[in-house]
């Protein structure tokens, strides 16, 4: 039988979690990488979350899924 006091699987994963900075990663001329789950408060003031593990979020403002990076950022203009 567990010891009531014993932290469940899961409380241990978050103690882990907390324990550590979240990690961002910038990417260069791409999305910012979020280590998830997150919630993103927009400029209009609406709040929209994901809970996968890593999240990309758009930094170039042409994703069609905006504040999620949709891969948009890729596109090459003619020249
Ligand atoms: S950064 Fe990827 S679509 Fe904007």
């Amino acid at each position: 039988m567990r010891n009531a006091n014993e932290p469940r699987p899961t409380d241990r994963r978050d103690d882990e979690a907390a324990e550590r900075p979240r990690r961002v990663t910038v990417t260069e001329n791409g999305p910012v990488l979020v280590e998830g789950p997150v919630e993103v408060v927009l400029d209009d003031g609406t709040t929209v979350t994901s809970d996968r593990f890593t999240v990309a979020l758009c930094t170039c403002r042409r994703s069609r899924t905006h504040p999620w990076c949709d891969t948009s950022h890729r596109r090459r203009t003619k020249r």
